[in-house]
């Protein structure tokens, strides 16, 4: 039996959600490029192209909007058990111990048909948007925001994170960054959630695994990385400068390199670096011109001594930095988008299950007498 270490090039699993088709450069998503969903349509549009596995006309688009938004209010446990958590713990792992909660909540945790799972889906959908949004809040000692009715998912998510309402050209820029994170085929956290999900254990506990898996830096942790690598560095000049010095400490740059992609730009991260582009230009700031900048030098300074390419997480970071995010949100902003994807995967693995159960090549003693 062949040994692949990190189970680089093998196919773990057969699935109809999505594919990275590195030559023709494209994200396949349930038949359609993922950056054209991007352009032409909207994160809820995605969310039920992957959930209910077809973009959505009209009348199901409003019906999606209006139950997560309606779905969005969270139990009041749920803020209790964040408010018992140290407000040092990292919000991934705060946000890991609510999703986990969340389960208790839920009346269909146990029945993994595809029709419970795809509502039990978008219940949990609803309400991680308003815990993520309001992890910073409660850690500062804030009550948690609410979600307005009168707004849209999106909308209310980035309002309730910066607690202000957002220009349309902030909410775009937002929608985009959950469009580009909702699903990209077969990740560390995707494939969790399928181990997990593959033993016929529930959707929130895929969730949860999930997010242990997505909190790495390696990982989603990689956004929250590269803004404070940004915020070191400070000035172009210096991002070159520091650049440099942690590659000659044998450091690994964060938001470069990528086991699919390899030594091939990321598609989403091209679309992050445009959406920045098109968001500080529109409002004229030229602090966020200077984060443009400060990526393209660090682009640069990696293709030349590394022949790397920038991964959805260097532009992503930027852009939530223009937006007013706080850092520690980054990652579990990545959770919120990417619950959409991991959904459609579970109820997948639920629906063809076979459990994952892969051998090892030993390398201990033996014979060994105790
Ligand atoms: N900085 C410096 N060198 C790098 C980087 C990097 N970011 N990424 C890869 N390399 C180098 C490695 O040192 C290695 O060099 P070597 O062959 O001379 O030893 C070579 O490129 C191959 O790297 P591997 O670690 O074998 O690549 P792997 O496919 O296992 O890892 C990973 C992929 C984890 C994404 C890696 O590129 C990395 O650590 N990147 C930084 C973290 C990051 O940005 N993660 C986000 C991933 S995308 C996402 O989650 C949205």
């Amino acid at each position: 039996m062949e040994y692949r270490p990190g189970l680089e090039g093998i196919i773990a699993a057969e699935t109809a959600i999505s594919f990275l088709d590195v030559e023709g450069e494209e994200i396949v998503v349930r038949g359609y490029n993922l950056l054209d969903l991007a352009e032409h349509k909207t994160y809820v549009d995605v969310v039920g192209l992957l959930i209910d596995g077809l973009l959505p006309d009209e009348a199901r688009r409003s019906e999606l909007e209006r139950s997560l938004v309606a779905g969005s209010a969270v139990p009041g446990p749920i803020w209790d058990i964040l408010r018992a958590l140290p407000p040092s713990m990292h919000a991934m792992d705060r946000l890991r111990t609510a999703v986990s909660a969340l389960g208790g909540f839920d009346p269909e945790v146990d029945d993994h048909s595809p029709e419970a799972n795809r509502r039990k889906g978008l219940r949990a959908l609803a309400k991680v948007g308003t815990i993520v949004a309001n992890l910073h809040h409660i850690a500062e000692g804030r009550a948690p925001k609410e979600p307005d009715s009168g707004r849209g998912y999106v909308e209310n998510m980035l309002a309730m994170i910066t607690g202000k309402p957002a220009s349309p050209a902030e909410v775009q820029a937002f929608d985009r960054s959950l469009m580009v994170y909702s699903e990209h085929e077969l990740p560390n956290s995707t494939f969790t959630a399928r181990v997990i999900a593959s033993t016929m254990s529930d959707l929130y506990g895929a969730l949860t695994g999930a997010v242990a898996s997505l909190k790495g830096p390696l990982h989603g942790g990689a956004n929250e990385a590269v803004m404070h690598m940004m915020l070191e560095a400070g000035t172009p000049e210096g991002m070159e400068a520091l650049i440099l010095k942690k590659l000659a400490a044998k450091e690994r740059i964060m938001g470069f390199g990528h086991r699919v992609y390899m030594k091939k730009m990321d598609p989403r991260a091209q679309l992050m670096k445009e959406t920045l582009k098109t968001l500080v230009s529109a409002s004229g700031d030229a602090e966020g011109q200077k984060w443009y900048t400060l990526g393209e030098v660090g682009e640069a300074v990696m293709r030349r001594e590394k022949g790397l390419y920038p991964n959805l997480d260097y532009y992503a970071a930027p852009v939530y930095y223009v937006l007013g995010i706080p850092i520690e949100l980054y990652t579990p902003i990545f959770f919120a988008a990417r619950t959409a994807g991991l959904v459609a995967h579970v109820v997948e693995q639920h629906a063809q299950n076979r459990i994952f159960r892969p051998r090892v090549r030993y390398t201990g003693p033996r014979g060994l007498k105790p």
